[in-house]
Formats: structure tokens, sequence, C-alpha cells
């Protein structure tokens, strides 16, 4: 299973992923390439380093979304790509790009959705006073954070947390659900039924005991 991962700042997911694949722990599934929408984003140079092809196209060389959306897929699509990872890609996706790519679009999202999505899931999560928060992969549909979740890990938020101290956390989480989550897809394991996602075979989503 080709895959493709889209990024947009620091690439720590990307980098999870990237590490995963050289262990050998991503299954069937093969990074392919990596897509952004900004040129020198750290998330890009990671990928160079790890010797992946890369692209970028700019969100602000398109007028609408379509424009941008289609020239995202025929970048992916000359690269065979069949499921299309979001890992801290801050553009919103259309249905150019979803239809395109049929429950085949994952993202990693900071917060047990559907808590928290959006912007800012980890402060969020502060200022509504939440004692457990984690991490979500979901699938993507054409809203914001609102598509049928896969997989979850719980966190616990402590009493002195700020928003770094919290995300650092929360981040830990989201390095070992991702790959574990892609895997999985790769491995045919994960089945749609709705807005219900069935894991089949070993569980992936997490234990807050993880984080106590
Ligand atoms: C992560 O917190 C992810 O959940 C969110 O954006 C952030 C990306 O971080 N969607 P990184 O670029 O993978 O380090």
């Amino acid at each position: 299973m080709n895959v493709g991962v889209l990024v947009s700042g620091r690439g720590t997911n990307l980098q999870a992923l990237i590490d995963r694949g050289r262990k050998g722990e991503l299954g069937p599934a093969r990074l392919t390439v990596v897509g952004g929408n900004v040129l020198d984003c750290p998330g890009i140079a990671r990928a160079r380093a790890a010797g992946l092809p890369t692209f970028v196209v700019d969100h602000r060389d398109y007028s609408a979304r379509a424009g941008f959306d289609r020239a995202l897929v025929s970048a992916l699509r000359s690269h065979q790509i069949d499921l299309v990872v979001l890992a801290g890609f801050m553009r919103v996706l259309g249905e150019d790009f979803l239809g395109s790519f049929p429950d085949r679009v994952i993202n990693i999202h900071p917060a047990l959705l559907p808590a928290f999505g959006g912007v800012h899931a980890q402060r969020q999560a502060l200022e509504a006073g939440v004692k457990i928060t984690g991490c979500s992969v979901h699938f993507v549909d054409a809203g914001v954070d609102t598509g049928p979740v896969i997989a979850q890990s719980a966190v616990l938020v402590h009493e002195d947390d700020d928003e770094e101290s919290l995300s650092a956390r929360i981040l830990a989480e989201e390095h070992r659900l991702l790959p574990a989550a892609v895997r999985a897809i790769a491995e045919r394991r994960v089945v749609i039924e709705n807005r219900r996602v069935r894991v089949l075979g070993e569980s992936i989503t997490g234990d807050v005991l993880r984080s106590l």
C-alpha cells in the first residue's frame, strides 16, 4: 500500500512514520511521497533527509480551493498513492480531493474527538478543565475533524500542565497511534460501517495507564 503524507509544519508525526517504516513496523504500508503546502517547512526537510520524494503545492498560487485540491490529487496520483495521511497538514481539503481518495484520507488530531476539534485542541482541553484528553486518528470527511474515528489514545491532564507540557505528552501518544493506524489500514484490518470503524485483530487504541 503506497502511502502519501501531507505536512505543513515541523513533521514529527511524519518522522515517527519514517522511523517505524525503517524498522519494518508499518506492515505492508510503504511511505512513497511527502507533500506539503509550505516550501521550507521542517516536515519537507525531514522527508528529503530520509530520501523520500517530495512535492509542494503552495495554496497561495490558487484562487479557489478546487484548483489547489486538484493539484494535490495529481501530485499524489503520479506516485500511485493508495492512502493519504494528513500529519499536521493545515489546509482544509474539499470534495475535489476527498472524492478522489474515498475513505482513504486519515488525519491525526491532538484531542479525543468529537471534543476539541479545530485548532489549539490542547488549549481548548485546558480551558475546558477536562482531566483526560488524548489524540485521535480519524478518516477525513468534509468537516473539520468530524470524520469517523479509527483509534484513540487517552492522556491524563496534570494539575500543573500548561499548553506546552500537555502537548508534549499527547504528542508522544500521537507518534505511537498514527503508525499503528497506518499499519492496521495497510493490513486491511480497518472496516468502516457508517460512522463506526472497526479495527479487526490486535487493538491499537491506547490505554490511559500508559501515560500515568
Ligand atoms: C500534531 O499535534 C497533530 O495532531 C496536529 O498537528 C500537529 C502536527 O505536529 N494535527 P507535527 O508536524 O507532526 O510535529
